[in-house]
């Protein structure tokens, strides 16, 4: 009698882990011992779905847990219950979260409830600093712990990994899988125009996103505001900012900016149209963890609106600059990003640092090689570690 497929839990909960998932999911789907099983907790409802619909996945499960100005006691209370009693309900022979977010830790949580393997996907990022990026820096430090399987997208993401004594037997280096989403999905837009009605082809396009939570209140209306003086110092230049659903940045963003000339501020855009306005913009202002390495990738410049960052192999290799929430410091870069050609080709050279675009294939040989026991075959081409920005 043939073997069943053993059943592979994914857990996703946000718009960025259905991007980096996707690829994981597809390439499970290929496998002749494993098989996904996509739990969509809906932590982003609409967002998701768009991703989803961009790479043809339908999810397994879809547990509906977004509600209006969710807290996050209340959302990890509702998920841990969830995602507790599913995993109870049916065999899983491992679970997948991905990032740092509260599906990732609860999921991780509720698989280690049942004593079920948790691999962690993007495994290793840390910023040191508590309460920045908040909540996700203790997510993440805390999956390192839950997790069998560390899969650490880079040298440097392993390499705190390893100053945090997890086992080094766990890690794995894979590349990061954002790459893969990238490269599928970038070789799907050859020649795509700018959907209509985002730029104005006679201009110069800078794509700007503010999310984070810590940037919420003041430091995200200094962003709006340095916009705001940006689109009219600089009229031969359009601003694109499609705004997280999050009233709370929407409250702070569009007072200042949904009038402004130069500006347009319009709802988030799926996948593909996202890759295809960041592949046609001069230059990008965001606090996003996922554009960040995007954009290294395609080598487009990015003036990250935070004062320190996880993810410093960007900055190594040229295309990030911290340049904080100050309306000056975020002017002051955009300037002369606008005006210095040297300054600007010096950041557009582009790296894969974050990857090859085969980190999924490397997850997939790990889970079959500890799950089924098929061997495991695909070295990563690596990247020395990175010099450590801060500590
Ligand atoms: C979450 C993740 C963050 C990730 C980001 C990606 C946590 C704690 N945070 O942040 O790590 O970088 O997603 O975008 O997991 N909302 C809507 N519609 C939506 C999505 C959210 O109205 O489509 C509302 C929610 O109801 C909530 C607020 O926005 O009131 C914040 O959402 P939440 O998922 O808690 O955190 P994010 O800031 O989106
Ligand atoms: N993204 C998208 N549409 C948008 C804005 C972003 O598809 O309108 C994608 C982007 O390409 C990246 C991911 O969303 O892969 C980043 O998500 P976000 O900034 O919400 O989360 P973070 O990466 O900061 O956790």
């Amino acid at each position: 009698m043939r073997n069943a497929k053993k059943t592979i839990a994914i857990v996703v909960g946000t718009r960025p882990e259905a991007i980096k998932l996707a690829p994981v999911i597809r390439e499970l789907s290929e496998s002749a011992s494993l098989v996904p099983f996509t739990v969509s907790t809906s932590q982003h409802g609409d967002m998701v779905a768009q991703i989803f619909d961009n790479f043809g996945i339908v999810p397994d499960i879809d547990m509906h847990v977004m509600r209006p100005r969710q807290k996050l006691w209340d959302l990890t209370a509702v998920l841990s219950r969830e995602l507790g009693e599913l995993f109870g309900s049916r065999p899983v022979a491992a679970v997948l979260v991905q990032g740092d977010t509260t599906s990732a830790l609860v999921g991780g949580l509720a698989a280690f409830y049942h004593q079920i393997p948790v691999g962690h996907v993007e495994a290793g990022l840390r910023s040191h600093r508590r309460y920045s990026p908040f909540p996700e820096e203790l997510n993440r430090t805390l999956l390192g712990r839950l997790a069998d399987w560390n899969f650490a997208p880079t040298e440097y993401a392993a390499d705190k990994l390893r100053r945090e004594n997890v086992d080094g037997d766990s890690i794995y280096v894979c590349g990061n899988t954002v790459v893969d989403a990238l490269k599928w999905m970038v070789s799907r837009l050859r020649g795509r125009e700018l959907p209509a009605g985002l730029g104005d082809g006679r201009k110069r396009l800078v794509l700007v996103t503010c999310h984070r939570r810590e940037n919420l209140g003041l430091p995200m209306r200094s962003v709006a505001l340095a916009v705001k003086h940006l689109a009219e110092s600089h009229p031969d230049t359009h601003f694109l900012f499609p705004v997280h659903p999050n009233p709370g940045v929407r409250e702070l963003v569009m007072p200042v900016l949904s009038n402004q000339r130069g500006v347009t501020l319009c709802e988030p855009l799926n996948y593909e149209e996202f890759l295809s306005v960041l592949q046609q913009s001069h230059f990008v202002l965001s606090d996003s963890g996922g554009v960040q390495e995007e954009a290294t990738a395609l080598g487009k410049p990015v003036l990250v609106l935070r004062r320190e960052t996880e993810r410093p192999e960007g900055v190594m290799a040229g295309t990030l600059r911290l340049v904080g929430t100050d309306v000056q410091d975020i002017m002051g870069g955009a300037h002369e990003l606008l005006v210095n050609d040297e300054a600007h080709r010096a950041m557009s050279n582009g790296s894969s640092v974050y990857g090859d675009g085969r980190a999924s294939k490397r997850i997939r040989a790990v889970l079959e090689e500890k799950l089924v026991g098929l061997g495991s075959t695909l070295p990563f081409p690596g990247n020395p570690p990175a010099p450590l920005l801060r500590e």
